[in-house]
């Protein structure tokens, strides 16, 4: 199976199992919005637990806020978005579609690296045995001309963007003859800047409306909070501000399901530091982040950082921490460092000091910030791509499994009566009771027991109690692992211990210290 087609089947996968579903779908959906089932809610909300407690409780120095969607519109003109939160497009004048620049640009570079792919392919079946691959790509003519190109092309464009450049953008596509994937054409408009922020009015017409934003990001209701946590909080320096919540973006091209969205939620944390501290800090939380990811278990090979060599001008360090979705590596998280910029800039547009007083030196500054910042959903995303696994068993039988990391499983445990009678659903039901003040379990009794372990495997549940003939006369029951279809037997008494064993935080949460 390609990636392409496994990536099919876990969307399809998450709609029928309830996990993610397209916006209004009745309506026939509304592009790049999506809402999350029964399911992908308790997993959205596990994913949460877990970034916010690593962030606050294993951090002394670290507390939360919940800052209003809504802010004072100069809040976006201090942070740049209002002037300079764009994106580039280009409409093509057949099909009237309208692409990002940058987008088309990179989609054509990929293609180079395919075509790379599909050169070392061909002379790996030409050589055989003794094909280096290595020495292949150093040294072929043929993909050394196209990597000479793709970078070339990779380097204009980004100097391009840094310069703000459209024509040069739109040249871009021109040289490298890119055609719109509907039409077929190259009849292109000029490259245009186009604002990513959705506006609303506040209050009525009548009395005055006003423009204000959906935030773009969540990072600005916590610059705007910093003196009123500093103050009340009576923090020192470092300290960090992490914030769980929605932001929404006008992406042009929306693809990838729920990679890039329209209203999505951020997990984003900024922590203040003195200057001069800033590159210490910033090696801390991205080893500590790279490590938050890693406990999951996805394997280390499925991750990597990709280092920002041209900054933005606030900026003196950024890089991203990269997953291998389906679709290849991909941005899942930002560690920046972001100078005194957004403090400053506030400092500017309110009139209101934004200093803090350090007893130490005596002296008042701008603290320094470092940025930590993750989607929600790109993690989910990052989750059920790594967890969705078909497999084919000794018996022949074929299953789909998702290997959620147990603390994040949406469902903890099924409970199983083997049959509808004999007191098996009234033991089942007692067990259920004790369980589900601490755990979301689900009952099941309908269907074979073959039947029930294929649904539970399918949303990723970790545990299996099923209640039988031999529970009737010992209180034991059978406990069916997910991931090794191994079973053991288990004393109903010692289900609690076992549920805490298998799914509390605390095992990751040592990993990370
Ligand atoms: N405050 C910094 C900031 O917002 P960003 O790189 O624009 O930085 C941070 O966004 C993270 O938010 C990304 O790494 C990604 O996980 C998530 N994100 C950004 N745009 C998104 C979108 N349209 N849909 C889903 N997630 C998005």
């Amino acid at each position: 199976m390609t990636q392409e087609e496994l990536f099919k089947k876990l969307v399809a996968h998450c709609k029928e199992y309830g996990f993610i579903f397209p916006s209004s779908e009745i309506y026939d959906g509304l592009s790049a919005v999506y809402d999350y089932g029964q399911l992908g809610v308790e997993l959205k909300n596990n994913i949460k637990r877990y970034w916010w407690d690593a962030m606050t409780k294993l951090h002394d120095n670290v507390v939360g806020i919940d800052a209003a969607i809504f802010m004072h519109p100069k809040t976006w003109e201090a942070s740049g978005h209002v002037s300079a939160f764009n994106d580039p497009l280009i409409d093509n004048k057949d099909s009237k579609k309208r692409y990002r620049a940058d987008v088309l640009i990179e989609d054509w570079i990929a293609k180079q690296d395919e075509k790379i792919g599909k050169e070392v392919e061909k002379a790996r079946k030409r050589f055989g045995e003794s094909f280096n691959e290595e020495q292949y790509l150093a040294t072929s003519p043929r993909v050394l001309d196209i990597k000479a190109k793709r970078d070339a092309v990779n380097q204009r464009m980004a100097d391009a963007l840094n310069a703000n450049d459209l024509v040069e953008l739109r040249q871009i596509i021109v040289d490298c003859e890119i055609v719109c994937p509907i039409s077929g054409t190259r009849n292109w408009t000029e490259v245009r800047q186009f604002n990513l922020m959705f506006d609303t009015k506040i209050g009525s017409l009548s009395d005055g409306a006003n423009t204000i934003y959906l935030r773009p990001e969540t990072a600005q209701g916590i610059f705007v909070n910093f003196l009123n946590v500093q103050k009340t909080g009576r923090m020192k320096l470092p300290f960090g501000i992490a914030q769980i919540g929605k932001a929404f973006r006008n992406e042009i091209v929306a693809r990838q399901f729920i990679f890039r969205m329209r209203e999505f939620e951020q997990m984003e944390m900024q922590f203040f530091v003195r200057p001069g501290e800033e590159m210490r800090w910033f090696e801390h939380w991205k080893n500590f982040r790279m490590k938050w990811h890693q406990a999951l278990g996805f394997g280390e090979k499925n991750y990597r950082f990709h280092d920002h060599e041209k900054l933005a001008f606030y900026a003196n360090a950024a890089t991203d921490v990269e997953f291998n979705f389906p679709f290849g590596f991909k941005e899942v998280e930002g560690i920046h460092s972001r100078t005194d910029y957004d403090l400053g800039q506030h400092q500017k547009y309110s009139g209101k000091k934004m200093q803090y007083f350090d007893a130490e030196t005596g002296e008042s500054y701008i603290p320094y910030v470092i940025e930590t910042s993750i989607g929600v959903d790109r993690m989910i995303l990052q989750v059920l791509s790594a967890a969705y696994c078909e497999e084919k068993l000794e018996s022949g039988e074929e299953r789909t499994v998702l290997r959620i990391p147990a603390q994040l499983a949406p469902v903890k445990a099924a409970i199983l009566p083997l049959v509808k009678k004999d007191g098996m659903p009234e033991i089942a039901r007692e067990i259920m009771n004790t369980l589900k003040f601490d755990y979301n379990v689900q009952y099941d009794e309908k269907d074979s027991i073959g039947k029930r372990y294929r649904r539970q495997d399918a949303i990723g549940t970790p545990l299996c109690i099923t209640v039988d003939t031999q529970t009737l006369s010992d209180r034991t029951v059978t406990v069916r692992h997910r991931d090794s279809m191994t079973q053991e037997r288990v004393a109903i008494e010692a289900l609690p211990a076992l549920l805490h064993d298998e799914t509390s935080f605390s095992k990751l949460f040592t990993k990370l210290m």
